[in-house]
């Protein structure tokens, strides 16, 4: 059998901090701390504990070149090779010899599966550990409020930075008033939706062709068509699409579904009962109710084998697909507000529950922010809002 080191791979020494009660009771210091080892590998998706042992056969073998495990075998420890093996840390090449032995032939998809996009690593590590599964808001979720937040960190650093300037500063003209100015001026991010109000077809099909639908087919070579988006994309490759939860649009079931950006189209995934797409939102959303209460929700999923088809194992590809999303809500947000209706998005989602949710996997398939439109709750606020044209924070105390 022929082994080799998984493709990336990365080394934390984590430090765990206790009481140290003898100390404590000596009358000295009460803490103690100590340090263990922890391998970081995205094809794993999880951490793993390593020793001293681990690291020096670790740093022995190859990433890119097989090696015969026999030859490992004889500077270290067969039981170390086997135990990294069956971790994944290590992997197998079975093609010749004997049968091959299925768990370890799946650790190998996986980084074979990783290898392929050309991740840069740094980018695949943060993206493969900064992902939640099932935070809810007795898991770990929280909103404090403002105060919470004074008293717990002193004062917010000033909204605006002190600069040293060379000079007297360059006065502007007050802004023009602008075609762009009433949808500017009347977005911004609703927490209080009517649970009962549904969004009329039309207003759900305009926010989704144009935000997330192709305006233009543009073929520009063999195999190269690219598409027109009324957002900008980094390397004009428009890599986020957007998959759809309904939970109240006029004439559309309830369920999830991914829009099509060239057919204008909702491709049914999943058929849900009214009900299960609000759970299904809650879990989205890390129980935010004030977001998931949004007659629709819609995950921006950056599809990383488009981005690094150009970007290969490139420095800034990863930052580029997020900021994607990020012009895609804000195109989402204009065009809410332009219906006269609040929006959202939120980066405080269960990415790992949603992978699930939509059979995608997150080496190939990042999921990275969830948005959403729905009518606005009349009445009393409870959650806060920053409506323009109001004093305070609206009528709610609230989380953000
Ligand atoms: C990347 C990003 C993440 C956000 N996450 C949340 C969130 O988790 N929950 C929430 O209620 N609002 C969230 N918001 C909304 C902001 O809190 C909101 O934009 C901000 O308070 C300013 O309010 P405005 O959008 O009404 O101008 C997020 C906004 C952005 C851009």
């Amino acid at each position: 059998m022929k082994i080799r080191r998984c493709a990336v791979l990365y080394l934390e020494p984590r430090e765990d901090l206790d009481v140290d009660w003898a100390a404590l009771f000596a009358g000295t210091s009460a803490l103690s701390s100590s340090t263990r080892w922890l391998a970081l590998a995205p094809h794993l998706d999880r951490e793993v504990d390593v020793d001293a042992a681990d690291l020096a056969l670790l740093a022995a073998v190859s990433q890119s070149l097989w090696s015969e495990r026999t030859d490992v075998e004889q500077q270290h420890a067969p039981a170390v090779v086997a135990r990294l093996l069956q971790q994944g840390l290590l992997l197998a090449d079975n093609t010749e010899g004997a049968a091959p032995d299925p768990a370890l032939a799946a650790l190998r998809e996986r980084d074979e599966t990783l290898r392929a996009q050309h991740w840069r690593p740094l980018a695949a590590l943060a993206h493969t550990y900064s992902r939640w599964r099932d935070v809810r808001s007795d898991t770990g979720a929280e909103a404090p409020s403002f105060e919470e937040l004074l008293e717990r960190h002193g004062k917010p650093p000033a909204p605006v930075q002190q600069v040293t300037a060379i000079g007297a500063a360059v006065a502007l003209p007050a802004a023009r008033s602008g075609f762009l100015d009433e949808a500017l001026l009347r977005r911004y991010t609703g927490r209080n939706y009517d649970t009962a109000a549904s969004l009329p077809l039309a207003v759900a099909a305009r926010l989704l062709q144009r935000t997330f639908g192709a305006q233009e087919l543009r073929h520009i070579g063999p195999h190269a068509n690219v598409l027109k988006k009324t957002s900008p994309s980094g390397g004009g490759l428009h890599p986020v699409e957007a998959f759809v939860l309904v939970q109240r649009v006029d004439g559309i079931a309830p369920g999830l579904y991914h829009y099509h950006p060239l057919d204008n189209t909702l491709l049914p995934l999943r058929a849900t009962t009214q009900d299960e797409a609000a759970a299904l939102a809650l879990l989205m959303v890390a129980d935010q109710h004030w977001l998931a209460d949004a007659a629709l929700q819609v995950v921006m999923v950056g599809r990383v084998e488009r981005t690094f088809w150009k970007y290969r194992n490139h420095q800034k590809a990863y930052r580029a697909l997020s900021l994607d999303a990020g012009h895609l809500s804000q195109t989402f947000y204009l065009l809410a507000a332009e219906a006269g209706l609040p929006a959202f998005i939120t980066a405080a989602i269960n990415d790992i529950d949603i992978e699930q949710m939509l059979g995608l996997d997150h080496l190939r398939h990042a999921v990275i922010a969830v948005c959403g439109c729905g009518v606005a709750a009349s009445g009393v606020r409870e959650m806060v809002e920053l409506r323009y044209g109001e004093t305070g924070l609206g009528d709610g105390a609230g989380p953000q």
